[in-house]
């Protein structure tokens, strides 16, 4: 199993290119559900939940592939899909395999979707997904472990209000309304820059959609949905974005971020210029400067476009090196603070009481062997390490693999001593 080793007291210099953004692929790759033409996304980011994405459609009988080999470019016809079904064995290691459900049952009338189960940062329900479509006429059944959906003839529009807000909720319900009879009106709904990338992709692809970027969205519904003109750039992943500022913001350095959007990262510069990093927003290039020792930070976590949970266990690294205590609260996720007791490994001081840690930062933490136990867990490993006397290993590195494109060559390119080692 791959393994970093970092060898942390580096500081951070020069330009790092950041990805398309992850959670805005995954949706924007089962968008290419809707319609029997190819779809073609541009930069997308060659990581292992997109692999994962890609296979799950592929196992269905759509043909996705690579423009070339290193391309961003990918190309997907599911004009061909046979089955339209998320298997166990691909929904196990994915959650987002449930965007297949709202895309399938729009286009097909019937979908099966494995359970995604529980995860490492809490049990994270699908009931809502599943409300939804029913209100928009899904027959649903949960059986077998199975989600086994299917419509007479087209879904119908309707009115949709979730109980709490949902990302990849409100996805499901834009997916299915775009191809739906009539008006869908979505409240409550995300207002995360994903959710806004794929509206726009749909509405490049004949949807009709308003109000996206806002809680409340209304979709007419079409007969049938073409493929975009000229192909969709993602856009750009703004948590790696926030990832490298975070750890420039506790090695200290100078850093160009190109290809980011600093209007989708607002919560998490206020953060970092309050704990006393210096950050420039010029065209899409962000420069982040630090060349003291951070100051703790408070915060809470919450929807966008407040400070999001997927920044909270790197900004929490950031506040184990900083003057001062700060108090964390997670509001989205019930578990989300598995990487506590690895941080602590490293030497850092925090003190959980359910949704609440209070991080004491130190002046130097020491390096050792930590576990990553989710995605943003192991990147707030990476940034702890990076700022530890001596070597850190970080195990489980797949974690990180799933969510961050060479995440290890961006930080060496910036002067990090970091490997991967098996
Ligand atoms: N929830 C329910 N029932 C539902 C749906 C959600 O109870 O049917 C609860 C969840 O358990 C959670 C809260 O509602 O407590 C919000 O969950 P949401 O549905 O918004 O999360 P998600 O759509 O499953 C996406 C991202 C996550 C990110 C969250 C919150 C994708 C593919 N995933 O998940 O990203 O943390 O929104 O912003 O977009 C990550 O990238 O590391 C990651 C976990």
């Amino acid at each position: 199993m791959d393994k970093l080793l970092i060898r942390g007291g580096k500081p951070l210099n020069g330009t790092v290119t950041i990805s398309g953004a992850k959670n805005a692929a995954l949706p924007e790759l089962c968008a290419a559900l809707l319609t029997a033409e190819p779809v073609v996304l541009d930069n997308v980011p060659r990581l292992q939940d997109v692999q994962t994405m890609i296979k799950l459609l592929r196992n269905m009988g759509a043909g996705v592939e690579w423009q070339a080999e290193g391309s961003h470019r990918l190309v997907l016809n599911a004009g061909t899909v046979t089955s339209p079904e998320a298997p166990y064995e691909l929904v196990k290691t994915m959650r987002a395999s449930i965007l297949a459900l709202g895309p399938l049952l729009a286009r097909f009338g019937e979908a099966t979707v494995s359970l995604p189960g529980g995860c490492a940062i809490g049990s994270r329900p699908v009931d809502q997904h599943i409300k939804g479509l029913q209100a928009m006429g899904a027959e649903i059944r949960v059986e077998h472990g199975y989600i086994l959906a299917k419509v007479n003839g087209r879904l119908k529009g309707a009115r949709i209000t979730t109980d709490m807000i949902t990302v990849t909720g409100t996805e499901n319900f834009l997916m299915a309304a775009a191809l739906a009879e009539g008006e869908t009106v979505l409240e409550n709904a995300a207002q995360e820059p994903e959710v806004t990338d794929l509206a726009e992709l749909l509405i490049k692809m004949g949807a009709k959609i308003s109000g996206h970027g806002t809680s409340r969205i209304v979709i007419q519904g079409v007969d049938r949905l073409h493929a975009p003109v000229q192909p969709h750039p993602i856009v750009p992943d703004r948590i790696e974005a926030g990832t490298f500022l975070c750890a420039v913001a506790a090695a200290g350095g100078d850093v160009a971020l190109v290809g980011s959007r600093a209007d989708h990262l607002d919560a998490v510069i206020d953060k970092l210029r309050e704990a006393g990093a210096s950050i420039n927003a010029i065209n899409n290039q962000l420069r982040i400067t630090m060349s003291t020792r951070p100051v703790a930070v408070g915060f809470r976590t919450s929807e966008y476009p407040a400070f999001p949970t997927d920044m909270q266990a790197q900004l929490m690294a950031v506040n184990c090196v900083a003057q001062g205590a700060a108090k964390i609260s997670e509001t989205i996720f019930e578990n989300r603070f598995m990487h506590v007791n690895e941080l602590v490994r490293l030497g850092a001081h925090i003190e959980v009481d359910g949704h609440t840690a209070v991080v004491t930062g130190v002046e130097r933490l020491s390096g050792a062997t930590v576990m990553a136990t989710d995605l943003r867990a192991s990147a707030s490993l990476v940034i702890a390490g990076l700022c530890a006397d001596g070597e850190t290993v970080v195990d489980r590195i797949y974690h990180l693999d799933r969510g961050y494109e060479q995440m290890e060559a961006k930080l060496r390119g910036l002067g990090a001593d970091i490997e991967r080692i098996k």
